[in-house]
């Protein structure tokens, strides 16, 4: 009897995943481009033709990112020269890739925290009717003088305030415990805020319904849902909601603590909500179904630097001292392409020594994510740690988001995978491995 119930367990287990299981053919895989990608040097230097290879792998095309005005609380070009037919024609040049992929779906993104100047005015457009009016009346105007098919509010909500978590060891956890005694307020008006916001959503969608046009939202890295994001007022305003489960610690925000930036699963004496399973359950607990919500995931590294102070095991959490350098060609401290990470791996077939190249840490348990690092020299300089998704990891992620039965994937973004296929041949290797285990 007892073997027999086991038995039955067992069955029901099997047909609860197989049937929770995303249909592949349906999952979307939502590209990202942001438009800064234009403007780096040589290598990194991305053009709208660069995307060619990544557009047979995406359903959704994103271009990144416009603005809002803070006067007018209207959606406006951040770089007018680059985006706008007046220049270079950056959106209609990317609306019109649709001619050579027919089933592609352009949107245009506003906020990403791209739109670094005045971030408040994305709290003010959402408390009054008349600012959320100029806002959906502005952006209709561009997604369609532009053919867009959509638009994504990555909306620029304020974010968790970054706290030190690295006490003595065997009490990093208790530093938090402030943090949840709420002493920390983010906004006050937070509660005005998820309802203006929830207004927004529905109003927009309304405004785009009878052009057909999508509407996607996204949540930024470190922005807490609970806070903002009333999930029972948008959900059926919104085709999918996109959450980015990443940059939980960022060189920036945490200059002495390198760690996993978008670890699947919690690990001990985190904080509990640092990672995607958290983030999805507390979306689908609030009543979204899986098959809106879409997962993202960077392509990026963060990088920080290993000094003298650092366990040389190179395990995280780990002691770090600020920012790592600028990559060649990215030039942004503390950031990394995956084609900038990939080149300097050492190759196991033929070493290098240890002051040159980096070390790659592989992740079996397929929850936290990949590392590599080069601890410092005598001298205590060249130390450096990144913590990075690979195609194995991608891999995973595109697996969790197979079995808890989401939506799909988005990635960001296209112009820090490698476009140019550096690191195997393959152009943008973490898309393909992504959309391959979809
Ligand atoms: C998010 O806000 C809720 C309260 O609404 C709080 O309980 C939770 O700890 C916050 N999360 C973070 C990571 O700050």
């Amino acid at each position: 009897m007892a073997n027999f119930l086991l038995f039955l367990a067992a069955a029901i287990a099997a047909f609860l995943v197989s049937s929770a299981a995303a249909d592949s053919s349906t999952a979307k895989v939502v590209c990202y481009y942001d438009s800064r990608s234009y403007v780096r040097e040589t290598q990194a230097k991305m053009l709208p033709s660069d995307l060619d290879p990544a557009l047979s792998f995406c359903t959704h095309l994103v271009y990144g990112y416009a603005g809002v005005t803070a006067d007018s609380h209207k959606l406006t070009s951040l770089n007018t020269n680059l985006d706008l037919d007046q220049g270079h024609a950056n959106y209609r040049i990317i609306t019109q890739l649709k001619r050579k992929f027919p089933a592609l779906k352009v949107l245009l993104s506003v906020g990403g925290d791209s739109d670094t100047d005045d971030k408040e005015k994305y709290l003010t457009l959402v408390e009054t009717p008349e600012a959320r009016t100029a806002f959906i009346n502005s952006a209709v105007v561009i997604l369609k003088n532009y053919g867009f098919d959509g638009l994504d509010l990555a909306w620029e909500f304020p974010k968790n305030k970054p706290k030190k978590i690295r006490g003595t060891f065997g009490s990093i956890w208790h530093g938090f415990k402030k943090v949840f005694s709420g002493d920390s307020i983010l906004d006050e008006k937070a509660e005005e805020h998820k309802a203006g916001f929830a207004k927004l959503v529905q109003e927009t969608k309304n405004a785009l319904r009878p052009d057909n046009l999508l509407l996607s939202v996204s949540v930024l890295p470190n922005v807490n849902s609970s806070l903002f994001f009333d999930t029972h007022a948008i959900m059926n305003s919104v085709d999918y909601v996109v959450l980015d489960g990443f940059d939980y610690l960022t060189p920036e925000r945490n200059p002495k603590e390198a760690d996993y930036t978008g670890p699947l699963y919690e690990l001990l004496e985190r904080n509990p909500e640092y990672n995607v399973n958290s983030l999805v359950s507390w979306w689908l607990r609030n009543g979204i179904s899986g098959s809106k919500i879409v997962l993202g995931m960077p392509t990026y590294a963060r990088a920080w630097k290993m000094t003298s102070d650092s366990a040389i095991s190179g395990v995280p959490p780990l002691v770090v001292e600020g920012p790592a350098p600028e990559g060649p060609y990215t030039k942004q401290e503390g950031l990394l392409s995956y084609a900038e990470v990939c080149t300097k791996l050492s190759n196991p077939n033929n070493p290098k020594g240890i002051h040159t190249h980096l070390r790659k840490v592989t992740d079996p348990s397929k929850r936290y994510g990949t590392y590599a690092f080069r601890i410092p020299d005598d001298n205590g300089d060249n130390g450096i740690w990144v913590g990075y998704e690979d195609p194995d990891t991608a891999g995973n992620k595109a697996g969790y988001i197979r079995a808890k039965g989401l939506g799909g994937i988005a990635i960001h973004d296209l112009s820090l995978d490698d476009f140019r296929g550096l690191c195997s041949g393959d152009k943008y290797p973490l898309l393909r491995a992504a959309k391959y285990r979809l």
